[in-house]
């Protein structure tokens, strides 16, 4: 083999998991950062990629729950297939000495193997046997922070080893202290902004902001903030972890944050005042104080904006976990009113979990993309509201 090929990097397998609804934004998300060969699939996209760009992926990766990085895939039609397939899936002498503490996470099924635990628990057990076997001792389990987590995935009769690099979920940004009520999930947020195609240039306001978790988003996005540079991750303790590469990423990440000199208008109303200060404290947190500006209102009293475009992001009461009907209907008849009289010329993208609901704004949506909100069969509606008459 000439020396070019010795030295090319080995292609990475990887699946990101999204949010459903989110797999095509968050494909572009993937390729937008370097990864290849991109597939998006239901709840996930994979891809390829080297490792710089795998270290790249968790650091400024808004849309994803998590990424893994596979290593081993074997055949699995049975407890045994699965002992032996996981004993042999890596150099377990390198990986997994028994001072470190380890997780399994078990998706999809293959038969015999039909419940997440008990696979789990054959995959600890294989595991545990080739640690007695090399060390006498084996590691211990940490399922909240361990130091490798490893995630299965089994499908008709075949199983994927993968790690999962960041061990907690990459939706936890750690800005998020107070939670409001129904507050949407970060990255379910960053991939709704992102759909609205908002660039930062224009202003944007969200008439019932709860704890501000669109604002937030949108405004990390537009300052290009990454959540995640400051986070420990637990590919920082795999045995193939390059440090160089890493710091190189990490500065890579730093330089493309945006100083706050010509910030965008970021502008929530919150009429509890509870929920009003949750957002404020959640926006100080992630430091983005001086960009996002919470008024302690009903948006009903609120004045009419100066500028005529830009985009309004709504995630509304729906009557699943707040609210009650008739009250609903009233608040979104006056929500289509107050936008069709002072928002001319905007955008507004509403999150609707009921369809009887969004009938009462009166305005009729040019697109409707359906997405997962925790278990809540959503749409995320765009409407053009019409140029006011000065
Ligand atoms: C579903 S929550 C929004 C959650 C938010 N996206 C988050 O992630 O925290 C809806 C919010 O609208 C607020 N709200 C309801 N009616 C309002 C009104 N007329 N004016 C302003 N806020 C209102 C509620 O207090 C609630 O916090």
């Amino acid at each position: 083999m000439g020396s070019e090929h010795r030295h090319a990097p080995l292609p990475i397998h990887g699946v990101a998991v999204l949010p459903q609804g989110l797999e095509d934004i968050g494909s572009q998300e993937l390729q937008a950062l370097g990864a290849k060969q991109i597939t998006p699939l239901r709840r996930a996209a994979s891809f390829e990629s080297d490792m710089a760009c795998l270290y790249r992926l968790h650091l400024q990766c808004r849309l994803p729950f998590r990424l893994l990085r596979e290593m081993a895939r074997f055949r699995c039609d049975g407890r045994d297939s699965l002992y032996d397939g996981v004993q042999q899936a890596l150099d377990w002498e390198r990986w997994l000495h028994p001072s470190m503490s380890f997780r399994v996470d078990v998706t999809g099924t293959a038969p015999g193997l039909k419940h997440s635990h008990f696979t789990a628990l054959q995959v600890k057990n294989a595991l545990i046997d080739r640690q007695r076997d090399l060390w006498g001792k084996r590691s211990s389990i940490n399922l909240d922070e361990p130091d490798l987590c490893l995630h299965v995935h089994l499908h008709r009769d075949e199983a994927v080893l993968s790690l999962d690099g960041s061990g907690g979920s990459l939706h936890r940004r750690g800005y998020r202290a107070a939670v409001g009520v129904a507050p949407l999930k970060e990255n379910l947020a960053a991939g709704l902004i992102r759909l609205t195609g908002w660039d930062g240039s224009t202003p944007l306001t969200d008439p019932c902001c709860g704890s501000g978790t669109l604002l937030i988003e949108a405004a990390a996005m537009a300052l290009q903030r990454f959540p995640a540079l400051h986070r420990n991750f637990l590919l920082e303790s795999w045995a193939d972890f390059e440090p160089d590469l890493w710091n190189a990423e990490q500065q890579r990440a730093q330089k493309r944050q945006q100083p706050v000199d010509n910030p965008p208008r970021i502008l929530g109303y919150e009429q509890d005042s509870k929920i009003a200060q949750q957002a404020r404290d959640n926006i100080r947190a992630a430091g983005l104080e001086e960009v996002i500006e919470i008024v302690e209102a009903d948006f009903r009293d609120a004045p009419a904006p100066e500028e005529d475009h830009g985009v309004v992001v709504c995630n509304p009461p729906y009557g699943v976990r707040l609210g009650d009907s008739i009250e609903l209907q009233e608040l979104y008849r006056e929500l289509g009113a107050v936008l069709k009289k002072d928002y001319g010329g905007w955008d507004l993208w509403l999150l609707s979990g009921n369809r009887e609901l969004t009938g009462a704004l009166r305005l009729k949506a040019r697109r409707r993309i359906p997405v997962n909100n925790g278990g809540l069969d959503c749409r995320w509606l765009h409407y053009e509201l019409n140029r006011r008459l000065r």
